[in-house]
């Protein structure tokens, strides 16, 4: 979700109501992607790499988060959405982390679509998060290190719970990852936009997946593939659905 700021200065007003407008379009979004059936969805909020902008930009950034979660609360409920975070959850400020928790334990046994928010995450950091953790485990003999190939490393990422991704989508012109889910995004189809995020609109979304359903999703092999979940594990398959 890129090109808050910039949306913002070409109205002449603060980044941070770029980002307010920003959080419109992530409502009308997770909506949007219900009503179609997607299985997951996938939002970059805020990277660990974003910690670095001015104080008051991430502090407007937090409140629109907690905003968020206290406003969605009772649809997401009502519309069967699992919300889930990634990332370094213990860098955010308590009483984010609080609405979070409250809203995760609420949802969590929900199942028409999962909705992960990546928070304070980085792509590195997960890989390298979890690389410690293996080699942890295997220094306290409780892993043997010969089991660890990219089928294990699949099934410990916390982004890969949801299944590899289908689609990659990014807004606002730029055509980087910006470390975002590396693992996962092996074999995704990437979509760049010249739209900012907070013009993101549902026909945007819909222009995104009818691009996606001309693809054709090869994984390295020759054939015709319906999606990466057939390649390694049928149940990833069940999992996975369009991940955006
Ligand atoms: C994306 O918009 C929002 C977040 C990273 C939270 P930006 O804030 O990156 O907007 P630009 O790139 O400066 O326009
Ligand atoms: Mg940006």
């Amino acid at each position: 979700m890129d090109g808050n700021g910039r949306w913002a200065q070409q109205q002449g007003r603060l980044r941070t109501f770029g980002h307010q407008q920003g959080s419109e379009s992530v409502r009308r979004i997770v909506r949007a992607s219900r009503r179609l059936g997607l299985r997951a969805l996938t939002l970059y909020a805020f990277s660990e790499q974003n910690w670095e902008r001015p104080r008051f930009e991430v502090e407007a950034l937090m409140a629109l988060l907690k905003d968020f979660l206290v406003s969605e609360r009772e649809e997401l409920i009502q519309r069967g959405i699992r919300l889930r975070m990634i990332g370094r959850r213990e860098r955010l400020p308590g009483h984010v982390r609080e609405v979070l928790d409250d809203v995760a334990a609420a949802t969590a046994d929900l199942d028409q679509m999962t909705l992960t928010l990546a928070l304070s995450y980085g792509g590195r950091e997960e890989i390298a998060d979890a690389a410690r953790e293996i080699a942890r485990r295997a220094q306290a003999g409780e892993l043997d290190p010969e089991l660890v190939d990219a089928r294990f490393f699949g099934n410990v990422l916390p982004s890969m719970e949801v299944g590899p991704v289908d689609l990659l989508v990014r807004t606002s012109g730029e055509q980087r990852v910006s470390n975002f889910l590396l693992w996962s995004t092996a074999y995704a189809e990437l979509y760049f936009t010249d739209r900012l995020w907070p013009e993101f609109e549902v026909r945007d979304l819909f222009e995104a997946l009818a691009e996606y359903q001309t693809r054709d999703r090869r994984f390295g092999r020759v054939a015709c593939a319906a999606t990466e979940g057939t390649l390694a594990d049928p149940a990833a398959l069940v999992a996975s659905g369009v991940h955006v």
